[in-house]
């Protein structure tokens, strides 16, 4: 237990929420979610994506908590501290590899928010300059200087956090700004409700079309949920070790999730109505929301300010995501590799610059380089979110339905929760049953 008083905790529940919210609002909600949606018909998507999140999503993220803060180790250290079975060590080994294929992409579209935020700043959302924003971002993306430019940009940022070790600040920062963000969005959500194309927008995102259910369309909304919850890496289980004995694990669970989840309907019914309006498609892809958001900032009052606030936001919310996935990697190498922090971070940093050039290149000179189908950026993300995250997720869930005492797994539910003896039952049954279940069912639905 010296490991436990050596630890910083996070004093209030609210700083537990901020800080877990923080690692889970991302471009995942603002950027993935709506993109998906477009792409597997709207409505149908969401029931299954909202249905993946409280009957997989929450099991395995209460899971991850359990043993973060049952144990108060990060990743390996708290898996080995209950058990030595080498077949739960794999879950570190995929939390590492899950998060350098997903910050390896990731960096990618915060290198496009950036771009996008220096064109806000030079009047590029000047109504008589811009006509057609998706020949622009076409051409953005293909161009390699840019998009490899903004990348290592974002990566260099991301590198000085971690070494001068002001995570903590970023985090601070972003317990102000990602409320601000929430903000923002009701707001835009009201003005493309105003819109001519809002009846249609919300139809198409809430009122399930069963004929578009398909298993790919299952698989994609299951590898969302995990992406946008940040689960089955081990990160919020690293964040778990730094909750006080107090948290009630299951309420800031439950919080967790509905927020994150609130965050990415809202961006849906920011981009969708604004979707049909001009008359775009919702099956663009990636591209979907840099396609929308200028069309939408210059038909606002005061649009390039808008503009400039929400991509400044969006970036935020997209740092305090990496800075969280760049910490599994680096603590990694600091602890196994015997590394000194920077040099730890210089391996990690250095690598991802090669993968995310890669992924950057898929728009362009590499976009002919494929496999199954898909291009680098796409495969790292398929691969990453809908496979990695999922597997990772089993485990865990497996591990503490399975293989943790259940009287520690009782202690843990309980405190400040106050569970009647059902719903811990039942809760263990999620995570025994359940959450795998839902797991390898999708995987065998989507192989078929
Ligand atoms: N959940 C984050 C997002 O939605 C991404 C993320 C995944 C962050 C995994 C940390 C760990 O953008």
């Amino acid at each position: 237990m010296a490991e436990k008083s050596k630890r910083s905790q996070f004093v209030t529940r609210t700083g537990v929420i901020a800080a877990t919210v923080g690692s889970a609002v991302g471009l995942g909600n603002i950027w993935r979610f709506p993109y998906e949606a477009g792409m597997n018909g709207g409505g149908a998507f969401l029931l299954i994506y909202v249905i993946c999140v409280f009957a997989v999503g929450v099991p395995v993220m209460l899971a991850e908590f359990v043993l973060g803060r049952g144990t108060h180790r990060g990743g390996a250290g708290a898996i080995a501290a209950i058990s030595g079975k080498r077949f739960f060590k794999s879950v570190p080994i995929i939390g590492i590899l899950a998060s350098v294929l997903i910050l390896s992409f990731y960096s990618v579209v915060a290198g496009w928010i950036l771009e996008y935020l220096y064109w806000s700043v030079t009047q590029l959302f000047d109504p008589q300059v811009v006509d057609d924003y998706s020949a622009r971002f076409g051409g953005f993306v293909a161009n390699p200087v840019r998009t490899v430019g903004w990348t290592v940009l974002f990566l260099v940022l991301n590198f000085l956090v971690i070494v001068r070790g002001v995570e903590k600040g970023i985090e601070r920062m972003s317990n102000i700004l990602m409320p601000l963000l929430f903000l923002i969005l009701v707001m835009f959500c009201v003005n493309s409700l105003m819109m001519p194309g809002a009846a249609e927008g919300l139809d198409f995102l809430f009122n399930p079309d069963f004929t578009k259910l398909s298993p790919s369309m299952v698989i994609d909304a299951m590898g969302q949920a995990f992406f946008s919850l940040s689960l089955g890496m081990t990160c919020l289980l690293t964040y778990a070790s730094y909750f006080n004995d107090e948290t009630p694990l299951l309420k800031s669970a439950v919080t967790v999730s509905v927020l994150d989840t609130l965050v990415a309907v809202l961006a849906g019914v920011v981009i969708f109505p604004a979707v049909f309006t001009y008359g775009m498609t919702p099956e663009a892809g990636s591209k979907l929301v840099f396609e929308i958001l200028p069309a939408m900032f210059v038909q606002m009052p005061g649009g390039a300010v808008w503009a400039i606030f929400f991509f400044v936001l969006l970036f935020f919310a997209a740092i305090t995501s990496t800075i969280s996935m760049c910490e599994i990697p680096t603590a990694f190498f600091i602890e196994n590799c015997k590394m000194k922090r920077r040099g730890a971070a210089a391996v990690v940093i250095g690598g991802l610059l090669v993968l995310s050039t890669l992924c950057a290149l898929s728009f362009g000179p590499l976009s002919g380089v494929t496999m199954y189908g898909k291009t680098i950026f796409d495969l790292f993300d398929y691969v990453s979110s809908n496979i990695l995250l999922p597997i990772g997720g089993i485990i865990v869930s497996i591990f503490v339905g399975w293989v943790v005492d259940r009287k520690f797994l009782n202690h843990q539910l309980s405190i400040n929760n106050r569970c009647p003896q059902w719903l811990l039952t039942l809760l263990r049954i999620a995570m025994r049953w359940l959450a795998p279940a839902c797991i390898i069912v999708i995987f065998i639905y989507g192989l078929m």
